[in-house]
């Protein structure tokens, strides 16, 4: 790993919802804190008419609506633009390409830059791009790849897009995005556990009860419907994010984080690996779909997810599933996953739940004593809370409460939070592999989802209903209530 002097970052798809509301201000952010290599060009590809001006416009455009107004900067505005040109390129069509490897070899040291090739474009399009790369020499190492889900709607399929990518590029030049591990308060999660000492000897089956994973949002499938319809919560969240977020809780510790080791991605691997394969039993049982119905959010009507559509659908909005990691450490504690669309509220968070004491001698008092609690929350703000039972004060013997000691990041560090995509385009710049998924882990966990896709695919049944601004549907109370638990409202 390496920090490189000079950088073409290539974006296919440069036209595109990600490359405008997301890379370029995350680009900005990175340039106007002087982090990316000074010999950088960014270079938007398309199939779009545009010049270099012409694009310049409409990146200047989205940084004015997706940088927040604080830091706002023209003259760092324009200086990033300078660095930008624009490619009409239809990527089908390999006569349209020249431009695009014109451009490339067209500066100083054109052999020695990094480049990165981010396919912010459909995954059908990964194979004629990797191709036209390869067979024109432009796959070589130092060049870098990037992809970002869907990698797949299933095992097979999975396969078949890293093959298509693997025949140009080796697996050490391939970066797949999950952005969720990009975030600040995820990352963290990896401090939390493996730089301080106070919970590692709790982290286990013999402290915790039971973990909780919940990835809610109030947004709808806005104007992704298409491909929401595709994929549904099950493809489009838990196989990634939710997933990752669960390898994060529950992996042994790395030896070293970074330094260009394998590390974290092999302990990642284990716990796919490790988690417990479903039967059609298990499905039936230990997972929930669902899907809103009109109602409101935010004080305003929406409509359901079937009217917002326009044709029926067995699409699922929401999943809840109890899975089980099957390995020494967690043996027997239950992980509580759910995320949906449309919900009461947006929030990532990870509960950690402990045991109850083995013993109370303050039984014979008022109230009940709460089991401790570790709230790890990823978003809206990041943070973590630890619950904790105290004494009410007052004469009257022992009246216990339960109170949280809070830690709010935006407290502890007067610092702006980077946005995920920050700190990963950084990464994919110096090569640095950690935060991306690996091929075996997309794979190990697709193996996992797709028994459970199946099933719900051959049972047909119409996901249950909730209604737009609740909290999921009922059966997802009863998955964890029935086990004497339940879900936890920060
Ligand atoms: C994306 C999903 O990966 O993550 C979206 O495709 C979802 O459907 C989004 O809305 C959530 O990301 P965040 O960062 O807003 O929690």
């Amino acid at each position: 790993m390496h920090f490189p002097e000079a950088c073409d970052f290539v974006v296919f798809g440069g036209t595109g919802d990600l490359a405008l509301r997301k890379l370029l201000p995350a680009l900005y952010h990175c340039d106007l804190e002087g982090r990316l290599p000074a010999d950088t060009r960014v270079i938007a590809v398309s199939r779009s008419e545009l010049d270099d001006d012409g694009y310049r416009a409409e990146a200047r455009a989205a940084l004015a609506e997706h940088v927040a107004a604080e830091f706002q900067d023209l003259a760092a505005v324009e200086r990033l633009l300078e660095r930008v040109h624009y490619v009409t390129v239809d990527v089908q069509d390999p006569g349209s390409w020249q431009p695009l490897f014109d451009t490339l070899k067209d500066r100083e040291n054109a052999d020695e830059a990094v480049r990165v090739f981010y396919l912010s474009v459909a995954p059908s399009l990964f194979g004629p791009i990797c191709h036209e790369l390869g067979v024109n020499g432009f796959a070589e190492a130092p060049a870098r790849v990037v992809v970002e889900k869907p990698i797949g709607t299933d095992l097979a399929s999975a396969k078949a897009v890293n093959n298509t990518i693997s025949e140009f590029f080796d697996e050490s030049q391939i970066f797949r995005i999950d952005h969720y591990l990009g975030k600040e308060s995820v990352q963290n999660l990896l401090v939390t556990r493996f730089a301080n000492t106070f919970l590692e000897p709790l982290w286990n089956s013999h402290s915790i009860d039971h973990v909780q994973i919940t990835v809610a949002e109030t947004l709808g499938t806005g104007n992704r419907a298409g491909y929401y319809d595709r994929s549904g919560a099950m493809r489009d969240m838990v196989q990634n994010h939710l997933l990752q977020l669960l390898c994060l809780v529950a992996m042994e510790p790395p030896i070293e984080i970074g330094g260009g080791r394998e590390d974290v991605r092999d302990e990642k691997l284990k716990v796919l690996q490790a988690l417990k394969p479903m039967t059609p039993a298990d499905v039936d049982r230990d997972t929930v779909r669902g899907r809103y119905t009109s109602g409101w959010v935010a004080g305003k009507p929406v409509e359901g997810y079937v009217e917002e559509l326009g044709h029926e659908s067995m699409t699922e909005t929401f999943v809840a599933i109890k899975a089980e990691v099957q390995n020494w450490r967690w043996a027997g504690v239950p992980f509580y996953l759910r995320t949906g669309k449309r919900l009461d509220r947006r929030v990532s968070e990870i509960v950690v739940v402990f045991k109850n004491a083995p013993y109370d001698p303050f039984r014979q008092r008022e109230g009940v004593t709460e089991p401790n609690r570790l709230t790890i929350r990823v978003q809206p703000e990041e943070g973590m809370q630890i619950h904790l039972n105290a004494k009410e004060p007052g004469p009257g013997g022992y009246r216990l409460k339960p109170v949280s000691l809070d830690l709010s990041y935006a407290n502890a560090f007067d610092k702006r939070s980077p946005d995920a995509y920050e700190r990963l385009l950084m990464d994919v710049i110096r090569g640095n592999m950690t935060l991306f998924m690996r091929r075996d882990e997309v794979e190990a966990a697709w193996a996992w989802c797709e028994p459970i896709l199946k099933h719900w695919e051959s049972a047909a049944l119409t996901p249950k209903s909730y209604p737009a601004g609740s909290a999921g549907p009922t059966a997802s109370f009863t998955l964890i209530e029935r086990d004497g638990r339940s879900w936890q409202e920060s």
